[in-house]
C-alpha cells in the first residue's frame, strides 16, 4: 500500500515504520505524503486506537529531511516544503486525538528529531541519538524544532543544541526531559506497545481531552479555562458515567469511547 512505510495493526496499535534504511529513513516528499496518509488513517479508522512511529533498520529512526531534494529549492519553495510538512504531518500528529508515541531506534536528526518531538511522547533505545544539525547545512529547523524543542527542554538548552548541531545520547535526552524511557534495542517496540495497551484501557474521550489540554499548555488563565471547559464536557460522556459507576460498584470499567 505504501512504498516508503510499513504499517501494521496489532491489538489496536498501528505501527508505522519509515522504511528507507539505506538512506537512514530520510524524509523525502514521498515519505512526507505517505506519513500524512498514514496519520489520516489513525484519525479515521475506528480499529486504530493508538499509534507508534519508528524507523526501519538498526541504525536510524529518521536522519532528517532528505538533503538531496534541497539544492534546487528557492526561498518560496523552501517555505512551502516546511509549511506542507508541518500542516500535513507534524501538526497532525501533535493534534491527533489518539496517542502517538515515537519509538526512536537510532539517529533522530533534524526532521527526525522534530518528528519524534511532534509525537505525544518519546521512548528510545540505548543507541538513539538526537540532534538538530541544520546549521551544518546553512539551514534552521523547519518542522517545529525551534518551537517544540524549546517548549520541552527550555530556551538555553535549545539554543545550545540547535546552534552547535551537537547530538545527545538517549540518556542525555532523557536527562533533558525529551525522552520518557530508554530501553535496549530489542525491547523498544514491546515496551512502547505495553504503555499504549495501558492507555487504551482508559476512557478514550478523556485521553483525547488530555492531549488537547496539554497541547494548549499556557501559563495564562486561558490554559486553566480550557481545562475547566474540557473537564465539564467529560460529564456529558457515557464513559464518565461508566468509569465512576464501575469504581463505586468495585468492577472494571468497560469504556465505549462515547
Ligand atoms: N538526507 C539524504 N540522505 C541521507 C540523509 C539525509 N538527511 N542522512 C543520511 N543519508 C544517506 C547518506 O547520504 C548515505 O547514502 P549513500 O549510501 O547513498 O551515500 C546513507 O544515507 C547512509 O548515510 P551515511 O552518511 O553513509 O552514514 P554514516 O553512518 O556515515 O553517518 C549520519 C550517519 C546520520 C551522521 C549522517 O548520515 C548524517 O549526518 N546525515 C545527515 C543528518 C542531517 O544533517 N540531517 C538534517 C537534515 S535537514
Amino acid at each position: 500500500m505504501y512504498s516508503t512505510l510499513l504499517v501494521q495493526i496489532e491489538n489496536g496499535t498501528y505501527t508505522i515504520t519509515i522504511n528507507r534504511p539505506d538512506k537512514l529513513n530520510a524524509l523525502n516528499k514521498t515519505v512526507i505524503n505517505e506519513l500524512s496518509a498514514a496519520i489520516d488513517e489513525v484519525y479515521t479508522n475506528p480499529d486504530i486506537k493508538s499509534a507508534i512511529i519508528t524507523g526501519a533498520g538498526p541504525k536510524a529512526f529518521v536522519a532528517g529531511a532528505d538533503i538531496s531534494e534541497f539544492l534546487e529549492l528557492n526561498a518560496g519553495q523552501g517555505e512551502e516544503l516546511a509549511r506542507h510538512g508541518q500542516k500535513n504531518v507534524f501538526d497532525k500528529i501533535e493534534n491527533c486525538a489518539k496517542p502517538i508515541i515515537a519509538a526512536v531506534n537510532g539517529f533522530a536528526l533534524g526532521g527526525g528529531c522534530e518528528l519524534a518531538l511532534s509525537c505525544h511522547f518519546i521512548y528510545a533505545s540505548e543507541n538513539a541519538k538526537f540532534g538538530q544539525p541544520e546549521v551544518n547545512l546553512g539551514l534552521i529547523p523547519g518542522y517545529g524544532g525551534t518551537q517544540r524543542l524549546t517548549q520541552l527542554i527550555g530556551r538555553n538548552r535549545s539554543m545550545e543544541l540547535i546552534m552547535t548541531g551537537n547530538m545527545l545520547t538517549a540518556k542525555e535526552a532523557m536527562e533533558y526531559g525529551m525522552v520518557n524511557k530508554v530501553t535496549n534495542a530489542e525491547d523498544l517496540l514491546s515496551k512502547t506497545k505495553e504503555t499504549l495497551q495501558l492507555i487504551q484501557s482508559k476512557a478514550p474521550v478523556a485521553v483525547a481531552k488530555v492531549i488537547e489540554c496539554i497541547n494548549r499548555f499556557d501559563h495564562t488563565q486561558q490554559g486553566y479555562d480550557f481545562e475547566i471547559k474540557k473537564f465539564g464536557e467529560c460529564f456529558a460522556t457515557e464513559d464518565m458515567k461508566e468509569g465512576a459507576s464501575a469504581f463505586l460498584e468495585k468492577r472494571k470499567a468497560n469504556f465505549k469511547g462515547k
